[in-house]
């Protein structure tokens, strides 16, 4: 099944099917940077039971078989978490917040089995506004009704919602307006405690599992002198307005939905009575809420709108990724961005290797306060990281593969958790670009070179000294699929990367911060023998990198044979234990290392690697096809290097993969492609402006994008046999 593209700025759908209905909620997630919410019905869908209880295990994400086929209602602040007994911290799915039943005499609306026409729903990716219309065919005569909503940009606290009626016959219609606390995240409840109260519009106060406590509130404005009637049910809590309804007059209802939690970085501090209060005090008329929250989108566009003339697709799918990297960039720099983007619960909300290579370059190119909160969060958690490097019996701090607010690992998968130690360096490599490219000089100095020591501390006591030269056994390089090897050439160059720069760091601090953190000249000394020693399983004759040491000793598969069926995941065709000793990778992971740094490699060396990889990379992580367009970019085959973006277009949208929540790596991915790819951005160049060097697909007229660089903007355009770099006045 595929998905039209009508507008290269709306995301558009207008049949309802219970066979796509969940990717599009997942598709058209709202977010403000404080909260974010699927785009599931205002109502109840018939069947769609949402406090189910499960257990949703650790499984491999890629591979699982998925509950709660049709509709999956989510509402997530990120950092507010909840206690799992196998998963750890958990991204909890709150009450559902924008909850309105409508009912004409007794029949209630439904999208299952009501009868309607001209279905529409859309989201505006300008600015984040939701919308749906149709007309209802009630027993009483047709209703048109259009649904909108969005998470104000201006009030980062409220979902605001207006229902607009339109009746062809005088008729009665009721509304009813809930919270429902009877939700749960992949099948789990993490509420401990519940008040609901009812009187003055709805309200909701909770403590978690976590201890965390979080309080909602919802009030309505309907036409006429129409009261509330109270309703109770487990923990849906619900008023309901009796309305009637002219015919040809339009009625209109509103809602604004409030949030509010104890971990809020609150700027009024209070208890969550008083500030839901305060809140509600404080609402602004809805014109003047819509036209500050449009300001702000507008905003946020002009920082990061590419431009593309000759490829529509390619347009659209950029702007969709970064509307929803635009949604997700949190306020708070005590919360990264989970694996789905805060639109699912597929990966339990928790961060990866993916915030620092997949996400950070478009934040540090376009909004580098967020990229500074995006690093300022791995500063947060470095004493979860050195928890978790003790917890391992290592020195220093070793960041968690999957982390959560407190920085320790969540991952309860052992191969990962264990094996997968190249997030460290990661999060190294991340920290640095950041401070390049932004030239933040100061945040290198204290809390990178903090962040540099501990993990050096965590590699000098990791890697061992054998025959002369270090190495790093029993690892899992980014390719998951092969998880015990030896020397994996990713890790170890990312390493020997890391421990150059915490040298360089160190070589510019004064005594006195030295002796602040306890260096010493050995283990300066150390720190460069690893460096210079980490063995990187490079082929002189064939000028080639291994992925790993061992790697030609595992076993040649005939993917044929084995991957019969090409719909499904490689993974799912063969048993793990198969999977696992042989040559058949997951993702690109010794390619990402010749994108991550591109100008280090030569041709040739790019040229075998992906020539080998390539052919024993099944891509079943959504990670893998952007590296491969990039790296096939640096080559010049531009042809290639369209294809394999064409894939990673298709991921989310097209192939109508956003039911769990967005691909977000791939987002941050495509707009690599896009930008640094087939637009050229390189990086810095020796005075200290934008480095283009643009590989444009032949059919490609212009690529226009905005930079931010070293605290400068401009705007850089890419034509054929131009390339303009304009610096650009401070907005
Ligand atoms: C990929 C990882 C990635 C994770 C979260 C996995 O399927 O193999 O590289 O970090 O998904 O996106």
């Amino acid at each position: 099944m595929k998905n039209e593209i009508r507008n290269e700025r709306k995301l558009e759908n207008r049949d309802f099917s219970t066979e796509d209905n969940k990717h599009f909620e997942g598709a058209m997630t709202q977010g403000n940077g404080y909260m974010n919410l699927r785009a599931s019905f205002e109502e109840d869908l018939d069947g769609e039971e949402q406090g189910e209880r499960y257990w949703r295990l650790p499984a491999n994400v890629t591979l699982e078989k998925i509950r709660n086929p049709v509709s999956k209602w989510g509402l997530y602040v990120p950092g507010i978490y909840g206690k799992h007994p196998i998963l750890g911290e958990e991204l909890v799915n709150l009450p559902y917040l924008p909850g309105i039943n409508l009912y004409c005499h007794n029949e209630r609306f439904d999208m299952r089995l009501s009868r309607y026409s001209g279905y529409e729903r859309s989201l505006d990716m300008r600015n984040g506004i939701l919308r749906r219309s149709l007309t209802w065919e009630t027993l009483a005569g047709p209703l048109e009704v259009c649904w909108e909503r969005y998470l104000s940009m201006a009030e980062k606290h409220c979902l605001f919602q207006r229902i607009t009626f339109c009746a062809r016959e005088d008729m009665e219609l009721t509304v009813e307006n809930f919270l429902d606390g009877g939700v749960t995240t992949n099948g789990y409840d993490h509420i401990e405690s519940f008040e609901g109260i009812c009187g003055g519009g709805l309200e909701m106060y909770l403590t978690l599992d976590s201890g965390q406590q979080v309080g909602m509130k919802s009030v309505c404005r309907v036409p006429g002198e129409a009261k509330a009637v109270y309703k109770r049910h487990g923990r849906r809590i619900a008023e309901t307005f009796r309305l009637d309804l002219k015919n040809q007059e339009e009625a209109v209802v509103e809602k604004a939905g409030i949030v509010v939690t104890d971990a809020d970085e609150a700027e009024e501090p209070g208890d969550l009575k008083g500030r839901i209060q305060d809140l509600v005090r404080g609402l602004r008329d809805p014109d003047s809420d819509l036209s500050e929250h449009c300001r702000i989108w507008e905003q946020l566009w002009r920082q990061s709108d590419v431009e593309i003339d000759g490829d529509d697709s390619l347009q659209f799918h950029l702007r969709f990724s970064i509307y929803h990297l635009l949604r997700i960039a949190n306020d708070s720099s005590r919360v990264a961005v989970d694996a789905k983007g805060y639109a699912g619960e597929a990966y339990f909300g928790h961060y990866f290797w993916d915030t620092e290579i997949y996400l950070l370059p478009f934040y540090i190119y376009t909004c580098p306060e967020q990229a500074k909160r995006l690093v300022s969060f791995r500063y947060h958690t470095l004493d979860g990281a050195r928890r978790n490097a003790k917890s391992y019996g290592y020195r220093g701090a070793r960041y968690p593969w999957e982390a959560c607010v407190s920085g320790e690992e969540q991952c309860s998968n052992w191969q990962y958790a264990d094996l997968e130690i190249h997030v460290t360096a990661d999060v190294i490599y991340g920290l640095c670009k950041y401070c390049e490219l932004t030239g933040d000089e100061e945040f290198l100095r204290r809390e990178g070179l903090e962040m540099l020591l501990e993990t050096a501390r965590y590699w000098a006591s990791r890697a061992e000294k054998r025959k002369g030269g270090w190495h790093l056994t029993g690892v899992m390089g980014p390719d998951e699929y092969l998880p015990f090897t030896a020397d994996n050439a990713y890790t170890n160059y990312m390493v020997s990367d890391s421990l150059c720069r915490t040298l360089e760091v160190l070589e510019g601090a004064d005594e006195e911060t030295r002796a602040a953190f306890g260096v010493t000249p050995e283990e300066c000394m150390l720190f460069d023998e690893i460096r210079r020693n980490l063995y990187i399983p490079y082929d002189r004759e064939r000028k080639f990198i291994w992925q790993s040491a061992d790697f030609a000793h595992f076993e040649d598969i005939d993917f044929d044979k084995v991957w019969t069926d090409r719909s499904r995941p490689f993974g799912n065709c063969i048993s793990q234990e198969r999977n696992y000793r042989c040559k058949a990778l997951k993702q690109a992971d010794t390619v990402a290392l010749m994108y991550l740094f591109r100008e280090r490699f030569s041709r040739e060396i790019k040229k075998n690697c992906i020539a080998y990889y390539e052919d024993i990379t099944t891509h079943d992580s959504s990670l893998s096809y952007i590296v491969h367009s990039l790296v096939y970019g640096d080559l010049g085959d531009k042809k290639a290097s369209y294809d394999y973006a064409v894939k990673s277009m298709r991921l989310d949208w097209e192939d109508q993969g956003a039911a769990e929540g967005i691909h977000i790596a791939n987002a941050g991915g495509l707009w690599q492609g896009g930008v640094c790819g087939f637009g050229g951005l390189l990086g810095v160049d020796e005075s200290g402006r934008p480095l283009v060097r643009p590989q444009l697909p032949e059919h490609i007229v212009r690529i226009r994008y905005p930079v931010s660089l070293k605290g400068k903007k401009y705007q850089v355009c890419v034509e054929k046999d131009h390339i303009q770099i304009k610096e650009c006045e401070e907005d």
